[in-house]
């Protein structure tokens, strides 16, 4: 059975009113044409949640935050609950992103927490593992994601761990340019499609998209891995024509 693919924009701390709504219609238009053979969604700063919905309401182009709490509610200055983003409509919530777990001192435990959050609330976790470079060139690559998607796993029940995605994002390849190679990639996203059905054979169907300098000259041979099931793309999400192309290769 066909996995769908999916293409995911994260805008990361980018954006203001004016500049979204021009950015958020041109790809909700493209959306449209594309049509609903894939996925397509944008994960937007928090106070732009509103904006999303007025505009995107309807469209064939979901939104979701980048990151929640891992409480319902509560004594958490500056924290924002997965349920007042379910109520602007958002359907999707990166947890885990390797900035979150560098600068924000993120455990795997507590992006497990979130993860299971965010299911309680009907969002989608799009849970994000990856190495760093001195991980990679030390040989540690697959134990180290091994390790992060097990904390998710360990938390969630077999039906809770069917409804998440996942992310796979070599740290040294976000926002640098420097891409893993297609190959590259796919090795990591076949180890970690094989974990998943360790744990539970119907898991092989949970997506896994690979992120980390995904531009339009790259996405075709990286989307026509067996394993990538799309892509979580940063910078190129902040321009449409960028970001529709990679869509398209997605097809
Ligand atoms: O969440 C997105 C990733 O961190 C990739 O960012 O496409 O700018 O390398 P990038």
């Amino acid at each position: 059975e066909q996995r769908v693919k999916w293409v995911i924009g994260n805008w990361k701390m980018h954006g203001r009113l004016a500049e979204n709504a021009a950015l958020l219609q041109a790809v909700a238009d493209g959306a449209s044409a594309i049509g609903n053979s894939i996925r397509m969604a944008v994960c937007v700063p928090t106070p732009y949640l509103a904006q999303a919905q007025a505009l995107l309401s309807g469209k064939p182009l979901a939104w979701g935050v980048q990151d929640i709490s891992p409480y319902t509610h509560g004594a958490y200055t500056g924290e924002v609950a997965a349920e007042m983003a379910g109520e602007f409509g958002a359907t999707l919530a990166i947890v885990g992103h390797s900035e979150r777990r560098a600068y924000h001192a993120e455990s795997s435990e507590l992006v497990a927490a979130k993860a299971r959050r965010a299911l309680e609330a009907d969002l989608t976790p799009i849970v994000c593992i990856g190495e760093t470079l001195d991980e990679r060139e030390a040989g540690t690559t697959e134990s180290v994601v091994g390790a992060q998607l097990d904390a998710v796993l360990k938390l969630l029940s077999v039906e809770e761990a069917g409804r998440i995605v996942v992310a796979y994002e070599p740290v040294w390849a976000i926002g640098t340019g420097r891409s893993a190679t297609a190959e590259q990639a796919q090795e990591v996203h076949a180890f970690l499609r094989a974990r998943l059905a360790q744990k539970d054979a119907s898991l092989t169907r949970v997506p896994l998209l690979y992120g980390g300098s995904v531009k339009p000259e790259n996405a075709l041979a990286l989307f026509g891995q067996a394993d990538i099931d799309g892509g979580l793309i940063g910078g190129a999400s902040l321009k449409s024509e960028d970001f529709l192309a990679i869509c398209e290769q997605a097809k």
